[in-house]
């Protein structure tokens, strides 16, 4: 059972993917611990609803950035995996430290492209026709780490920011507790930029590589 903690800023759709992946029993993960940086995240219903434990760390207790990770550090304790799963925070160096390889993070489109805050809107503005979402390993560049997987999702012309998001989300509700997944089976091979799944198809499907149980 892969001991993971899950950073949050508001909603927590993902969170709950992760959540019923566990119960339906294909996510082999326990939640040790959710933390958000928002007193108000509405992620915080679902763990009180689903008996997890959680904190809240405000930024805005701490003066300096150090230690409101080191609080953050404290809290996570031996997790072996943090995912950020809509925590709209940047992570210092100083936090990477402490999990080596070992954050991850989802964002609603196909990196490098829309990178940091409103990328569906922006991919809708920009007008490409497809983009999507990633799950990657977080380094100290903000959503630039190596791509774990993607998914790819069509726009059309009658598309705004909310409807965009909404075809993205479904995605990233397969493709993050996936990604987890392949962490507790020891499948995910890092080599500098470069992530592997050991045993994966790599396929034509808008999705690589392609999912197994999700
Ligand atoms: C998700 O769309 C996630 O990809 C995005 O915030 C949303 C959180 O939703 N994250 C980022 O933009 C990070 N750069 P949720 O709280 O319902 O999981």
């Amino acid at each position: 059972m892969l001991k993971i903690g899950v950073l949050v800023s508001g909603r927590g759709s993902n969170l709950q993917a992760l959540i019923e992946g566990i119960e339906q029993g294909k996510l082999q993960a326990k939640i040790e611990k959710v933390i958000s940086d928002n007193p108000y995240a509405y992620a915080l219903e679902r763990c009180k609803k689903h008996g997890i434990p959680y904190a809240v760390v405000k930024r805005k207790d701490f003066k300096k950035k150090e230690d409101f990770e080191k609080e953050l550090i404290d809290i996570l304790g031996k997790v072996e995996l943090v995912v950020l799963a809509g925590f709209m925070r940047i992570l210092s160096p100083f936090f990477l430290s402490h999990f080596p390889q070992r954050v991850i993070n989802i964002h609603p489109s196909l990196i490098p492209a829309f990178q940091g805050l409103e990328a569906q809107g922006r991919a809708v503005e920009f007008g490409v026709k497809f983009s999507g979402c990633t799950v990657h390993l977080v380094n100290e560049d903000v959503d630039a780490g190596p791509v774990i997987v993607q998914a790819v999702v069509p726009l059309f012309p009658s598309d705004n920011s909310n409807t965009l998001a909404e075809r993205i989300l479904k995605y990233e509700h397969r493709i993050l507790p996936q990604s987890v997944q392949w962490f507790a089976e020891g499948r995910v091979k890092i080599k500098d930029r470069h992530v592997l799944i050991e045993g994966a198809k790599y396929g034509t499907l808008p999705v690589n590589p392609e999912l197994e149980k999700f």
